[in-house]
């Protein structure tokens, strides 16, 4: 239970681009061999902003999972599955809303701040308004140590730790807790029972915090202890309750520093995209006519790279070398912005090849995808059931 797992998710937005990749996906495929990782498609989430639109949602779940294998995510390592294949999501989701003070969830920035952003759709629903607590149960239902997103998620993660704590308070307070915890502490063996005392005492009289990492680490290493009594023994360490649901971090993503084909932000809506599986020619072309340092209207007029969108993804893409090379011919007007573009635009082309060729695989035999989220479905499934059952019975749901 106390592994140090990974959840994340994301909007079902179809094909994924360039930005995507950079701004989060690299970062879930390496996490994978680091990690036990749990990534789904958040179905439910994109109808609490696009209720209005479920005809898409189906080809994007499929577009979108689709590129996360392409590019490089591995369902040998990580967890793939939908968002709303898992019910339980929505239980706990349930559950969790009867100790959600309703201020909390109108104190959520990203609300209003949504809100007023998609101003042309009514967001005045309760579905939109559940949406950290959502993503709360996304995230406690797998008692996930880190997840991994961008800084416009930080307010969610904040809200779900503090569900989490509010849960354990309320209902990891059973009734003779303390006998309960010494009782699991001796099921420790007397050696290693000491040793928790002592740790747990050096805890809480000097605030000792090597020594409640030790004392962690002495409980994940115990495998014949019962869930209850782990979470029981985890939360006397720390004088609380019971630890039914493990408080998440943050594992910020830095945020992509590529930009679309006109310097703004990348994004589909922009039409300044490049998709992962775009054809070599398209991104050729749409590279090879992307605007450049305005400055620079003929050959021989010298530019400046700060002003120029193609720089960015020289940041992105080149050594220091290329960067060299390209800043100089810029400034000296030495090179010409469609030979300062070539080596950007072989790097792309590099990076996208792989992609398109694993992607393939996956079109030629839809059934290898949809086999792949069956088999990810049914684990994550598994640890959603485990720590459902701990949560129905601790608000007394486990009745005859
Ligand atoms: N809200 C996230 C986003 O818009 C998507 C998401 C839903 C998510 N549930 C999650 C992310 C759980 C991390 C963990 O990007
Ligand atoms: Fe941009 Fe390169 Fe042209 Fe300079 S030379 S304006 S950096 S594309």
């Amino acid at each position: 239970m106390v592994e140090e797992r990974v959840v994340s998710g994301m909007r079902p937005t179809g094909a994924l681009h360039l930005g995507h990749y950079h701004g989060a996906i690299k970062n879930w495929v390496r996490l994978q061999s680091e990690y036990p990782c749990l990534y789904f498609v958040a179905d439910w989430h994109a109808l609490t902003t696009h209720y209005d639109e479920p005809e898409v949602i189906e080809r994007h779940v499929w577009d979108m999972v689709i590129d996360w294998l392409a590019a490089g995510i591995d369902p040998s390592q990580a967890v793939l599955f939908i968002q709303s294949r898992i019910p339980e999501h929505a239980e706990l989701h349930t559950l969790l809303s009867m100790i959600t003070p309703l201020g909390w969830l109108e104190r959520v920035p990203t609300y209003k701040d949504q809100q007023e952003k998609l101003a042309d759709r009514d967001l005045a629903t309760y579905g939109f308004l559940g949406y950290p607590l959502l993503q709360s149960a996304d995230v406690l239902i797998y008692r996930a140590k880190y997840v991994p997103v961008g800084e416009d998620q930080v307010p969610h993660i904040e809200f779900m730790r503090e569900i989490a704590r509010r849960f354990n308070h309320v209902y990891g307070r059973e009734p003779g807790f303390e006998e309960k915890a010494k009782a699991a502490a001796k099921k420790l063996g007397s050696r290693k029972a000491k040793l928790y005392s002592e740790l747990r005492t050096r805890f809480q009289e000097q605030g000792d915090s090597a020594a409640v990492e030790s004392a962690r680490a002495l409980l994940e290493e115990q495998q014949n202890l019962s869930v209850a009594d782990r979470e029981r023994l985890f939360g006397y360490l720390e004088g609380g309750g019971r630890m039914i649901l493990v408080e998440p971090e943050v594992m910020l993503t830095e945020s992509s520093k590529l930009p679309g084909l006109d310097g703004q932000k990348m994004s589909k809506s922009y039409d300044n995209a490049i998709a992962l599986r775009e054809d070599p020619e398209t991104v050729r072309k749409k590279l090879r006519t992307m605007p450049t340092d305005p400055a620079r209207i003929r050959r021989s007029d010298p530019g400046d790279p700060a002003k120029c969108p193609v720089w960015q993804l020289h940041l992105v893409y080149s050594d220091d070398k290329t960067r060299a090379w390209a800043d100089k011919g810029c400034r000296s007007a030495g090179i010409g912005c469609l030979e300062c573009k070539e080596p950007v635009i072989a790097s792309v082309l590099a990076e996208l090849a792989p992609m398109r060729e694993r992607a393939q695989k996956y079109l030629d035999d839809p059934t290898l995808v949809r086999n792949i989220v069956a088999d990810g479905c049914e684990k994550a499934r598994r640890l959603a059931q485990e720590t459902m059952r701990e949560v129905r019975e601790a608000m007394g749901l486990n009745y005859a």
